[in-house]
Formats: structure tokens, C-alpha cells, sequence
């Protein structure tokens, strides 16, 4: 009779535990960047520039000098005199730290104070004068390429004008032979407006530089210490061994912590030069109007159908608004991250896509906003697109997209633009999902409500996206390969201690992977301890950002927790007094095959391998691993949303949202629906409320909580989960794939589909996000698409 422990009472995979983080969450306990205090500690500020574009004729500090309790006033001159004025990006580009020649956003970083306190640097800061000429500014891409547009990187050598890149993917030629032969081509234009991951916690750093020891301890919050680790150490020319990055509770990320700001340098020097600890804590506005923004793409796409509903071709040109500088992270092969993953859920035999990106005077954009690099760009460009070529066709949204998925026999499935699908069950999340929103009584409902003058419409969108970055041979981040590792430390009474490379920033971590050891080890999860976030006794990692901790880190937790059972079997065969081959593995313990009474547990095993190894056998159940996964995993999801607009105001409210997620194995299925509802949350946010744009001088509109709206409870909409469509991920050790973007990355488009849905009949085509009422009115009352560029109109 099996003697194996009950998988799900020791927490292990499928158990909805209770998330261990929030232990010290709730009570107030967590430890962020702002909560650390050292002695001697200052405080640093930063002068940021009013203007979107302008030259610096002068920086005088001198009044900010005399102010009692200021230390230290940094200018873009005394960096250069540092060569630390510029810093690389990781994106092959570079930044400026503190403005040097030019200012190039509203919010550019122009000085900084360090003072005893940070009211005292921010009244230093005022008292800074600088002298500033203004320059045309340029707030979209149109203005950018525009005959005779001012070039906003003239310090660039060689650079003669405003686009940063062209790039192409796909097959050009066999596209256009799909388009003369189609039946019918469907076009669209929209704009994904910028958005801002705005994380409840700002950003911030506390430099520590020890001249006794040579050492600098940087506590910040940031998504990749490692990587960070490595920026240091090439930008302020550091030994990397004496570079340690401690991440601490991070309160919120959201791909907003991933960039190296200049803040961060800044309090690095400034720790060198005063041999004191300086604290750098970010305010709202500052980073509102100055980090790391999201978004912010054109489309121009096009759809080669067949009368019957078969998509033969796509055709895509996106303009990309990057800001100032290119400083957002991409896999260094794909200039516009993963926008080319658009389509993979669907069976089209040829596509090509041209890409653009340009710089303006914003603020640095294109963080992967809790996204796999441009994915949620991708899928929302693709919903869209599908949702007017059904239209065009006068077919059925839900057949039109039924007809072209991707079939479950057909995987490994080779995407148009050249990814490797390898699973999913694309049909029967839909069918799921339509019946769980009762599809076909609803569009009788909605017949009938039109009768009377009220506006019904049902929106639906897919997504697939491509989760856990590398493999190494095709991700890169400034050359460094994207893999991740664990290290697991089995403690003698069976106690252990997990350590990655990842840093989560809210997502369960210390929960989830202790799920994994429990799985593989049959150590209770409640024994395990999971840590990250520290450069000094993590094992490099890239970090958390891209929805790749569970298809990456997590599977290093596998990988580790089988080398570990390799050697336990070991060290059971000698305790057992019979061979390896004779030894049987059931969960939490090694038995002998032919007498299974006869075992030992994982916790004897560690026991022996301190106590009572065999002879030759190195002490110790320790291991390291590190996953260069073999492919992406492809997490598929359906969401289905049910509104009803108000013709008079433009007020649109949903009745009803049906969410299907296919993540593969769930490890804590609890954990997973907090993830899909959070995304859900910010999917409607963005969809419907959260508005910051720029107008024509290049200043910030809706830098602010009152115009950018984070949704509460009150405002949010109720979603009804269903997780019955199970497809394990083929390459993943525990059949796992990525989930923590999913909904945030295809719900959108299910939104506007809605609202459109519910204007059908009208010759509205296209809304921008966010749907505000004035502009649901707007297409309502003059039957027109309603764009949402910047410059933002003065009435908006
Ligand atoms: O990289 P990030 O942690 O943001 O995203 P993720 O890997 O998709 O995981 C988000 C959270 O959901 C983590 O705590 C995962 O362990 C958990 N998860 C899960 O329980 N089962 C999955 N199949 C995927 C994620």
C-alpha cells in the first residue's frame, strides 16, 4: 500500500495556500524601500524640468548651496565631469542622467539636492535656477517624421532625424500575393494610448557606499537586481563583487521598476562623493510624468479575407512613440518586442509587419506593462482587427473566429511570423466562454433591446501570449541571455531554504515555489522558506517582468528539486542497505521495490547527508539550477464582455464578463484567480478610465489621480472565472505556463469590442481607450471614429 503524502495537505501543486507573504502584508509589516532607515542616512530630490523640450542655457546653484543642511547639488555638468551625465540603456541607447545640453520631457531629471531631510533638498531644489530657451516640442509620430521636425537626439552622432528604428518581420512578397487574390480586405487605424503601470509604491533607492570595506549595498525597487547589479557596475565603472542590490517588499512593479532610472545613479554618486547612505523616494508625479510609461502605439492593419470567412493574410505598420529615449527593455533581436506574436492563435498562412519607432519629447516609453514586450499591444491590435473584419464579412464574431483558430491537431503550430506554438485548446475556451455568457440568448436580447432604443453589444476577445523569455539562443538583453535559475538549501531536519533569481513584487512567490519543492521532495510547503531579491546570496537571475517567473524560475525550482531527489536517492539506497536501482520514489519518501514497507523519508535522507553519508559522497543536499527554457509557454484565454451604453450620455456599463484562462497546470489555483482578476481590474481601467495624454507644448495631462484613475472595488466590475480547460504546457517540468498578464493583456480589447459591439449599425469603426463617455457620445452623435492622439484637444 502506497505510503505517499496527500499532495494538496502539504501544500503542494493545486493547493489554494494561503499566500505566507501576506502574513506580514496585512499587518502592516512589510518591509519596503521607504520603511529602511540607516544611520547618517540624507536625503536626495530631484529638480525636474517644466518644459517638454528646451536648451539649457544655465544652471545656478548657488542659492541651493547656501541653504543650512543641503550637502550636495549635482548638475548634469559636475556628472560629465564623472563621464556619468549619459548613461547606456538597455536598449543599445543612451539617457541622460541629469541634462546636460538640452532637456527633452517635461519631467527630465535636471539637478539634484541632497540635504538632511527631503524638505530641505526639495526647498534647495526650488531654489535652483536654471535658464532655459524653448524648443518646438513633438508629441507623436506624425510630428516626429514630419518634414523639417526638430531632431530631439542631436547629441546623437550621425542621428539626422526622429525614427529610432525600422524593422520588419514576415514574408513581404508572399503577403502581397494574398492580398491580390483576397475577397474582400479589412481595415483598421487606432492608437493604443499611452498608460502608466502605476504601481502604489514610487520608486526609489538608498545607496550605501562603505569606503572602509569598498563596498556599495543599494536597496531599491527594482523588478532585476542582477541586472541592475551589472548596469552599475559597467555605468559607475564598479567591481561587480563589491556591487550588492538588495530588492525589498516591492509594492507593486508591473514592468514600471524594470529601467534604470536616473534617480538611482544619482544616489549612487552621491553616496561616494558624502560616504554616507542617500535615500532617493520618488513622489507620485514624479513618477507619473517621468518613468517608465507604457504603450503608446499606431496601427495601421490590414485583413486579406475570403468571402467565406477565411483569413488569408495580414498586414500590419506600427508606429511606436518611444519618448525621449529608447530606454524600455526588449530582447535585443526584436525591436518591437513580441508584437509579432499578434495572430498566433490564428491559422493564417502569410503575414508581414513593419515597425517603426520614433522618439517625441515624452517622457521614455514602452516598458512591457505587465506584458510579455508589446504582447498586450499585439493582442489588442488583433481583436480589434478581427472584430471589424467579422463586421465587414457580416459574419458572426464568435464563428469568424471559431473558423480561424488554430485546431488542437494541429500543434506544434509555426505562427505567421515564425513562433512555435506548441498546445491549446482554442475551441473549447470559447465554447466555454459562450456558454458561460449565454451567447445566443443574448444576441436576441440584444435585437430586441435595439427595438426600444437601448444599446446592448457583446464583446469578445482571445489572446495567446508568449510567456517566459528565453530561450537563451533567441533572448538577450543587452547580450546577457535570458534564463533564470533556484538554489535549494535542504537543512538537516528536513527544513529548506529556496533562493531565484526572479523578485516578485506581489505576485506569491514565497508562496508558490515552495509548492513546487513540496511537489518534487514531498517537503511540506509550510518547511520551506523562499527568498529573493538580494545580489549577495541569490543565483543570477533577469528577473521578474514579462510574466517568465513561473515558465523560467519555476521550472528552475523543479530542476533543482530533482537534482536534490537524485542525491536523497542516494543517500536512501545507503540508509536502506540496497542498491539505487532498487530504490522507489512515491511523494515524501523512498521505499525498497520488492518490500515498499521498507522506507525512508526525504527528511531522513537529509538527516544523512550530514550525518551518515556513505563513504565518498560530498556532504550536504545543497544544488544550483539554472532553465534555459526550450521554448516560450502559450497561456490562452477567452473574454467575453456584455454591456450597455447609454445613447444620450455616452455612459457604458458592463452587465456581465466571462473570463476563460488556459495556464497549464495551476500551482495554486487561489493564486491564479488573484492574478486573472487583477488583470481584468487593469484591463478595465485602461478600456475605460485611465486618461494621460499630452498636449501640443508636450505637457502632461493627467499626471494626476484625479484624471488617472485607479479603480476600486466600487467602480470595478464583478468577472466570472472558469478554469476547466486544462492544456499542459509540453516543455514545462510541471506542465505549467505563465498567467500573471494574461488578462491584463487580452482584456481590453473585449471592452471595446463591447462598446463598438453596442454602437453596430452606426458607422462607428474605432474609439480609442480609454472609452470616456464625451467620446462614446462623440461617435454617437456625429457617427464618427473617435481618435484619442496626442496632442490631447483642449476640450477632452
Ligand atoms: O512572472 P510573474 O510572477 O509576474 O508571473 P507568473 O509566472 O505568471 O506567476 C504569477 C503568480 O501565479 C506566481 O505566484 C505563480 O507561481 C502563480 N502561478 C500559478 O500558480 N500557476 C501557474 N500556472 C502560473 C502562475
Amino acid at each position: 500500500m502506497s505510503q505517499a503524502l496527500d499532495e494538496i495537505k502539504i501544500g503542494g501543486l493545486g493547493a489554494s495556500r494561503k499566500r505566507v507573504e501576506d502574513n506580514r502584508f496585512i499587518r502592516g509589516k512589510g518591509n519596503y524601500t521607504d520603511d529602511i532607515t540607516l544611520p547618517g542616512m540624507l536625503h536626495m530630490e530631484i529638480l525636474r524640468s517644466p518644459l517638454a523640450h528646451a536648451r539649457i542655457k544655465s544652471i545656478d546653484a548657488s542659492k541651493a548651496w547656501d541653504i543650512p543642511g543641503v550637502h550636495l547639488v549635482l548638475t548634469g555638468e559636475m556628472m560629465a565631469t564623472r563621464n556619468l551625465a549619459w548613461m547606456p540603456t538597455l536598449s543599445y541607447d543612451t539617457q541622460a542622467v541629469l541634462a546636460t545640453d538640452k532637456v527633452r520631457f517635461q519631467g527630465q531629471e535636471v539637478a539634484c539636492v541632497i540635504a538632511d531631510d527631503p524638505y530641505i533638498a526639495k526647498d534647495a531644489c526650488e531654489a535652483i535656477e536654471v535658464d532655459y530657451e524653448p524648443l518646438p516640442p513633438i508629441v507623436n509620430p506624425d510630428q516626429a517624421v514630419a518634414e523639417g521636425a526638430p531632431v530631439i537626439r542631436d547629441d546623437k552622432e550621425g542621428q539626422r532625424d526622429n525614427v529610432i528604428y525600422d524593422w520588419e518581420v514576415g514574408d513581404a512578397a508572399g503577403t502581397d500575393r494574398a492580398f491580390a487574390q483576397a475577397d474582400v480586405i479589412s481595415r483598421l487605424k487606432l492608437h493604443y494610448p499611452r498608460s502608466h503601470p502605476s504601481p502604489i509604491e514610487c520608486c526609489g533607492s538608498i545607496a550605501d557606499f562603505n569606503r572602509a570595506t569598498s563596498k556599495l549595498t543599494v536597496y531599491m525597487t527594482t523588478q532585476a537586481p542582477h541586472i541592475i547589479r551589472a548596469a552599475v557596475a559597467l555605468v559607475a565603472e564598479l567591481p561587480e563583487h563589491m556591487i550588492r542590490i538588495i530588492s525589498p517588499d516591492i509594492g507593486g512593479g508591473f514592468g514600471n521598476k524594470v529601467p534604470v532610472y536616473p534617480g538611482y545613479v544619482c544616489s549612487i554618486l552621491a553616496s561616494i562623493l558624502l560616504e554616507r547612505p542617500v535615500k532617493w523616494i520618488e513622489d507620485k508625479t514624479g513618477n507619473l510624468i517621468s518613468t517608465g510609461f507604457a504603450r503608446d502605439v499606431y496601427l495601421d492593419g490590414e485583413m486579406a479575407l475570403r468571402r467565406d470567412g477565411k483569413i488569408l493574410a495580414i498586414r500590419m505598420h506600427t508606429d511606436a512613440d518611444h519618448g525621449a529615449f529608447f530606454s524600455d527593455a526588449q530582447p535585443s533581436k526584436f525591436k518591437i518586442g513580441l508584437m509579432h506574436s499578434a495572430f498566433a492563435a490564428y491559422d493564417i498562412p502569410v503575414a508581414h509587419l513593419t515597425a517603426r519607432g520614433t522618439y517625441t519629447n515624452k517622457a521614455p516609453g514602452g516598458v512591457a506593462y505587465r506584458c510579455s514586450f508589446r504582447v498586450t499591444e499585439a493582442m489588442f491590435f488583433q481583436e480589434r482587427m478581427v472584430q471589424a473584419a467579422a463586421d465587414d464579412l457580416g459574419m458572426d464574431q464568435a464563428e469568424f473566429r471559431r473558423m480561424n483558430f488554430v485546431q488542437d491537431d494541429q500543434f506544434p503550430h509555426r505562427t505567421p511570423f515564425g513562433f512555435l506554438t506548441d498546445s491549446g485548446q482554442y475551441g473549447k475556451c470559447l465554447e466555454v466562454g459562450l456558454k458561460a455568457v449565454g451567447y445566443e440568448d443574448f444576441r436576441r436580447q440584444q435585437e430586441e433591446a435595439r427595438k426600444r432604443g437601448r444599446l446592448l453589444g457583446l464583446g469578445i476577445s482571445t489572446m495567446t501570449e508568449p510567456l517566459g523569455a528565453g530561450n537563451s539562443r533567441e533572448y538577450d538583453i543587452l547580450g546577457i541571455k535570458m534564463f533564470d535559475s533556484a538554489e535549494l538549501k535542504v537543512h538537516m531536519t528536513g527544513k529548506a531554504i529556496v533562493r531565484t533569481g526572479a523578485r516578485g513584487q506581489g505576485q506569491g512567490h514565497e508562496t508558490t515555489w515552495a509548492q513546487i519543492v513540496a511537489h518534487e521532495l514531498g517537503i511540506p510547503a509550510e518547511d520551506i522558506v523562499v527568498e529573493e531579491g538580494d545580489t549577495d546570496t541569490a543565483p543570477f537571475g533577469m528577473g521578474t517582468y514579462a510574466s517568465r517567473s513561473t515558465p523560467v524560475a519555476g521550472a528552475a525550482v523543479a530542476m533543482v528539486s530533482r537534482k536534490i531527489r537524485a542525491k536523497a536517492r542516494k543517500l536512501a539506497a545507503h540508509l536502506l542497505e540496497v542498491s539505487e536501482e532498487d530504490v522507489e520514489w512515491e511523494l515524501g519518501r523512498f521505499y525498497i521495490r520488492s518490500a515498499p514497507d521498507r522506507g525512508v523519508t526525504i527528511q531522513e535522507c537529509a538527516m544523512a547527508a550530514y550525518s551518515n553519508m556513505p563513504d565518498g559522497m560530498e556532504p550536504g543536499l545543497e544544488n544550483t539550477a539554472y532553465y534555459d527554457p526550450p521554448n516560450l509557454t502559450w497561456p490562452f484565454a477567452v473574454y467575453i464582455v456584455t454591456v450597455e451604453v447609454d445613447p444620450e450620455t455616452g455612459v457604458w456599463d458592463v452587465l456581465n464578463m466571462v473570463a476563460v484562462d488556459d495556464c497549464g497546470i495551476r500551482i495554486n489555483p487561489m493564486i491564479v484567480e488573484g492574478q486573472i482578476m487583477g488583470g481584468l481590474t487593469e484591463a478595465y481601467a485602461m478600456s475605460s478610465m485611465q486618461f494621460i495624454t499630452f498636449d501640443a507644448d508636450g505637457n502632461c495631462v493627467g499626471s494626476n489621480y484625479m484624471d488617472y484613475l485607479l479603480p476600486t472595488a466600487w467602480e470595478t466590475p464583478g468577472f466570472e472565472l472558469h478554469s476547466e480547460v486544462v492544456t499542459p504546457c509540453p516543455h514545462h517540468p510541471i506542465g505549467a505556463k505563465g498567467i500573471g498578464e494574461c488578462a491584463a493583456v487580452g482584456g481590453p480589447a473585449a471592452f471595446v469590442n463591447a462598446v463598438i459591439d453596442a454602437l453596430s449599425g452606426m458607422g462607428v469603426r474605432n474609439i480609442d481607450m480609454p472609452l470616456l463617455p464625451d467620446r462614446v457620445w462623440e461617435a454617437i452623435t456625429y457617427r464618427r471614429d473617435v481618435s484619442g492622439a496626442p496632442p490631447v484637444r483642449s476640450d477632452d
